[in-house]
């Protein structure tokens, strides 16, 4: 066997958008900005292994398995090295596994490109014989992984990551995400995240098509100032451990980029009728109980119960009570906020 002559393994976990993205502008810039933060447990694994050839080749393991998505990272490479030339000059061989399952309504592509993107900024630190600081490595990495899947762009940071120029945040940018270093209220440091499996069939729309669909859409102008505004309204809530005004902004961006889709041309319905009665049901426990909790959702039928981890012990009996019988096979997930990545 060959010896590969560069090599790098990450770990990356995936993440949710509070304030979602939705909408992109050429090569990969966000319409509006978003605020997401780092699971837990919903994690990717990578080790990419290079050899010198004459040209690109690209093998790639999912699981042990030949995958289709090799496609979709030969056209990210060959995207990349049109600015980072050292690409061209190598075979690649990449492999990588996921702990949680592919239709878990968990955004598998965060973590993969976020993984992909920690593995290839390693690999050309030793390629160039170049060492970056934390920062830099973490803001190139962040770039990268963007040029994959826009939401991987925040799995790169511990904790909350917001991506796009926002004021207020002097280091925001819509090249990359960066990390959220306000001192929020401690609860906010002990997000869970459960998720909720209503329905793991294909997606009607893939995210790139749904993203297209705002360049033309009637409320594209209000949509942006809408997230921007949420945006600041959540960090303010945040800090002051406003908890209902929290959960109020995060369901509504949720709904809201339900409402996109909906009034798009064409228009897209996700949601399944369990995702709706899975939110009433959220939403009355809520009331009955005085209990934080509330719900977000991404582009797809199923649906994330956000919660503290004090409360964990009630949510679960909830959940395992009242939820099961809605639930896709009885499948959820429990997950929280992460630490960010781990170099192997
Ligand atoms: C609804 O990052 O999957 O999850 O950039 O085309 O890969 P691409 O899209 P993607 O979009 C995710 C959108 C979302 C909201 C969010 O995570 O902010």
């Amino acid at each position: 066997m060959k010896k590969s002559e560069y090599r790098a393994s990450w770990e990356c976990p995936s993440n949710i958008a509070m304030v979602k993205y939705w909408g992109k502008k050429p090569a990969q810039l966000p319409m509006n900005p978003s605020l997401s933060f780092s699971l837990k447990k919903a994690r990717t694994t990578t080790t990419v292994e290079l050899q010198t050839a004459p040209k690109r080749t690209v093998e790639f393991l999912f699981e042990g398995q030949p995958s289709p998505f090799v496609k979709r990272i030969e056209n990210y490479l060959s995207t990349m090295s049109i600015e980072h030339n050292w690409l061209n000059n190598f075979s690649f061989n990449i492999e990588s596994s996921n702990t949680f399952p592919h239709s878990a309504g968990i955004a598998s592509s965060a973590s993969a490109f976020g993984a992909l993107a920690l593995c290839l900024n390693d690999i050309k630190q030793q390629v160039l014989s170049r060492q970056f600081t934390e920062t830099q490595f973490l803001q190139k990495a962040s770039r990268w992984a963007r040029m994959g899947s826009g939401s991987a762009c925040r799995s790169i940071y511990p904790g909350f990551a917001l991506w796009g120029r926002m004021n207020g945040f002097p280091n925001s940018t819509d090249c990359n995400a960066i990390a959220v270093d306000e001192q929020f209220h401690s609860d906010y440091y002990l997000l869970h995240d459960a998720v909720l499996m209503v329905d793991s069939g294909t997606k009607q729309v893939s995210s790139s098509a749904g993203h297209n669909l705002m360049n033309s859409h009637p409320f594209k102008d209000a949509r942006i100032a809408q997230a921007s505004m949420d945006l600041q309204e959540l960090i303010k809530a945040m800090k002051a451990g406003d908890h209902t005004r929290f959960f109020e902004l995060v369901e509504r961006e949720a709904l809201s980029l339900h409402a996109m889709m909906m009034t798009s041309d064409p228009s897209y319905l996700l949601l399944h009728p369990n995702s709706l009665k899975v939110v009433k049901k959220i939403q009355a426990f809520r009331q009955q109980t005085g209990l934080a909790v509330g719900f977000t959702i991404d582009a797809g039928p199923n649906i994330h119960l956000l919660y503290f981890g004090y409360d964990k012990s009630k949510v679960h009996a909830f959940i395992e009570t009242e939820l099961m019988d809605l639930l896709e096979d009885g499948k959820w997930l429990d997950d929280r906020i992460g630490d960010g990545p781990i170099k192997l």
